[in-house]
């Protein structure tokens, strides 16, 4: 399907739906990620990139990226050869703030902006999308915006470079040049685009409908003048998981349509719930998440008592027939968080051969996991007022930010 194919076919019909407001797929089955490249019309991360920005960054690649967790693009190569050609580009990724505190899920597209942030040395804005989940979620103006700050903090405290980042609340910045851009693409989406895109219904409050142009023009350098003046053919890369492709499937419909570049993504799958592999993780459950908040014995419990298994029933069985890693959540995790290569390949082989339990790879996620989980408390600690306000709400800091940011 061509890039330009926006509206996608009927969801109703569909064996799995993924769209920015949901994710799901028939009972017991898992996502079938190379059908939702096909869908959506991106492109397949294939292993030669991983090469390819190790050697132009001069660093190991994030563990996100040997693994395969962000598998899915659309125009890396260019913001690669752009790069190589000594051009800047910029990043931009976001988060709707619609829970207090964040899950591992959560941290994903985060950890993986700073270390491209760290790798290529770009600036990066980060887009707190209040209005979004005030609509969305039903939460009051007052509320939203009360997430939005608890939520920069912890995104604050994944590292990111304090004089290359802004990080802004939607209902704090629109306005403006933002405001121009958003009007400017508004105008060349119909009601009939966004219904094919999103599949909204007549029945959908207006404040949905008009909504992703708000999303969409982050993706402008124009919309930030205070960091981005005079350099509006800056390119913009997306790192986000790939539900979120629908609104940037507009925004690169409508670019050249207002002399703008596209902005090119990069695209990961989602973190599996510790229940299984079957959607993305829910807020509305807490055992099927680590949150940051977790305290060390909230973590054993929960990948004790509620991280789906692989192993056999028994354990002369297991030895027997070994672990499915195919479905087998601690091994999973281990995957996205022990950095190790040849520590996951050990337990790759000795779990798979049943000749490791469950036991020992529970074991040794639960220790990740809780000192990953520490490492954030501590930094998250860190992130005061005093460093917190200068980064998201006051102007003359903002003009800091904006002269050292390229
Ligand atoms: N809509 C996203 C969410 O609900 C938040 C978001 C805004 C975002 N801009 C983004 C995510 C850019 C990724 C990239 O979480």
């Amino acid at each position: 399907m061509g890039e330009n194919a926006n509206e996608v076919p009927q969801e109703e019909e569909e064996d799995q739906i993924v769209n920015p407001f949901q994710v799901t797929v028939k009972k017991g089955e898992k996502i079938d990620y190379d059908k939702l490249i096909d869908k959506f019309g991106c492109q397949r991360l294939d292993p030669s990139f991983v090469e390819r920005v190790e050697r132009v960054t001069s660093r190991p690649p994030h563990v996100f990226l040997r693994r395969g967790v962000f598998f899915a693009h659309r125009d890396f190569n260019e913001i690669l050869d752009a790069y190589e050609r000594g051009e800047n580009f910029y990043l931009y990724t976001g988060r709707g703030p619609s829970s207090e505190a964040l899950h591992l899920g959560h941290l994903v597209p985060f950890m993986f902006t700073k270390y491209l942030q760290d790798a290529f040395k770009v600036p990066l804005v980060i887009q707190l999308t209040d209005d979004e989940k005030c609509m969305w979620k039903n939460l009051s103006v007052e509320e939203s915006q009360r997430l939005a700050r608890e939520n920069a903090k912890d995104i604050i405290a994944c590292g990111f470079d304090v004089t290359r980042t802004f990080i802004f609340s939607d209902f704090d910045y629109v306005g403006g040049a933002f405001y121009k851009n958003m009007v400017k693409v508004a105008k060349c989406v119909t009601f009939n685009k966004v219904v094919g895109i999103f599949g909204f219904t007549p029945e959908d409050h207006i404040g949905k409908i008009s909504f992703p142009p708000v999303q969409a023009v982050p993706s402008f350098p124009s919309s930030f003048p205070h960091l981005f003046s005079g350099k509006d053919d800056l390119r913009c890369l997306i790192p986000c998981a790939i539900d979120q492709d629908p609104y940037f499937r507009m925004t690169r419909d409508v670019a050249p349509r207002i002399g703008y570049q596209k902005p090119a993504l990069i695209e990961s799958s989602f973190f599996p719930a510790l229940q299984g592999e079957t959607g993305k993780m829910s807020a509305s459950d807490p055992n099927s998440a680590i949150y940051v908040t977790d305290s060390a014995k909230d973590i054993k419990k929960k990948v004790n008592n509620h991280a789906f298994s692989g192993g056999q029933d028994s354990i002369e069985k297991h030895r027997e027939l070994g672990a499915n890693l195919e479905v087998d959540i601690p091994f999973k995790y281990l995957t996205f968080f022990l950095d190790d290569d040849d520590e996951v390949e050990h337990i790759r082989k000795e779990y798979g051969s049943g000749r490791m339990l469950t036991g020992e790879v529970k074991q040794k996620l639960i220790q990740v996991l809780t000192e990953l989980v520490e490492r954030h408390r501590k930094a998250r600690a860190a992130v005061t007022e005093e460093v917190f306000d200068p980064q998201m709400f006051q102007d003359e800091y903002q003009a800091v930010i904006a002269q050292s940011i390229l």
